[in-house]
């Protein structure tokens, strides 16, 4: 088997019109390269998080979009556009939380709306180079954010991470993960704690398996055992992704998240966010507003279980995100730096001065 890092975690094979996507469903124990070519089969990839992690499902995304418009046959641009929005909208309904999804699916609208003039086939073309371009960036944000992340801890430390913010869930190096890739690259040697991160278990099955692979330090634990290592003193940092910014700093990532950082604070640990700017949505005023993804109860009663776990028919709460209120997050480090409170007028001025 070779290295899970020489993979793509998101790719367009535009010779067969296809999203090919390392299928995260099936590791650590099966490496599968799923080669999809129907918008119901990406929006069934996105959805069963064969593909996740924001800045991923925003790529997919993108690529899926435009092999919906490289199907469409009319000449008429009104009537490509109509039938693109179409399209735009079914895959953005496949997740509602990460806003990379949508953040994606826009800027490929954005695209089609500028050239009302061109003919069909060009802005087919522009879509093409669009999504290449937005997978493109992701790696160069990715890289960007390890190396800020770097300059916030040194070799040795010992670092908890919870759910998968890897390579496996970007186009390469992570987001919370980045600064631990980018330092192996340079020498340095950290030990990471990862949450399991119940109950889809990305923390063992995905940051355990490409941390480990990778050679580094790694130390796999249940969720409830993030507040024992903090005590022990083993954890210099904690660093984790993110799916939505909210224009205030408060954070919404994979459930459990908001506890670690609670816990961070106790111990008076320093909690930092990786946010690429494509996840901070200054749309949103405050996290509480952001719409929460609930999944099925069996992911909790019965998946990974040989038979079922609870009580049939007992109530289940599964929510797939939290929100971690902005005092608890000491930095959100993004490719255009690290951003410290007060993160409202932070941020905006970041926006004002990167995003036009
Ligand atoms: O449900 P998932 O696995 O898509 O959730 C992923 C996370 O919560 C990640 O931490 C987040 O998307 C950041 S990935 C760089």
């Amino acid at each position: 088997m070779e290295n899970i890092m020489s993979y793509k975690t998101v790719d367009l094979d535009d010779a067969n019109s296809a999203l090919l996507i390392l299928n995260q469903s099936k590791l650590p124990n099966e490496i599968e390269v799923l080669s999809l070519t129907e918008q119901e089969e990406i929006h069934k990839a996105i959805y069963l998080l064969q593909v996740r992690g924001a800045p991923a499902i925003g790529v997919a995304a993108a690529i899926g979009v435009y092999l919906a418009a490289k199907r469409i046959e009319d000449d008429s641009y009104s009537v490509f556009y109509e039938k693109f929005k179409a399209a735009k909208n079914y895959l953005a309904s496949a997740r509602p939380t990460a806003v990379n999804l949508f953040w994606a699916l826009d800027r490929m609208e954005t695209v089609v709306k500028n050239y009302p003039n061109l003919p069909v086939s060009k802005i087919r073309d522009l879509l093409h180079k669009e999504a290449i371009k937005i997978r493109e960036e992701d790696i160069w944000v990715c890289r960007t954010i390890g190396e800020y992340g770097l300059s916030l801890i040194k070799d040795g430390d010992g670092i908890l991470t919870h759910c998968n913010a890897g390579q496996l869930a970007t186009a390469k190096y992570g987001t919370a993960l980045a600064p631990i890739h980018v330092g192996r690259e340079k020498g340095y040697n950290f030990k990471l704690f990862v949450d399991e991160t119940r109950p889809l278990l990305q923390g063992a099955r995905l940051t355990a398996f490409e941390l480990y692979e990778n050679g580094v330090d790694t130390t796999l634990i249940c969720d409830n055992m993030a507040s024992q290592v903090m005590k022990n003193g083993w954890i210099d940092a904690v660093f984790v992704g993110c799916d939505r910014v909210a224009a205030n700093g408060d954070v919404c990532n994979k459930i459990g998240t908001s506890g670690v950082a609670i816990m961070a604070k106790h111990y008076n640990i320093p909690f930092y966010v990786c946010a690429p700017t494509s996840t901070i949505d200054m749309n949103t005023e405050i996290g509480t507003k952001i719409h929460i993804e609930e999944r099925p109860p069996e992911e909790i009663s019965e998946m990974w279980y040989k038979e079922p776990m609870s009580p049939k028919g007992v109530k289940i709460y599964n929510p797939a995100f939290d929100i971690t209120e902005n005092n608890l997050i000491t930095a959100i480090i993004t490719e255009y730096g690290i951003v410290q409170p007060p993160y409202e007028e932070i941020l905006k001025n970041l926006f004002k001065n990167h995003k036009t």
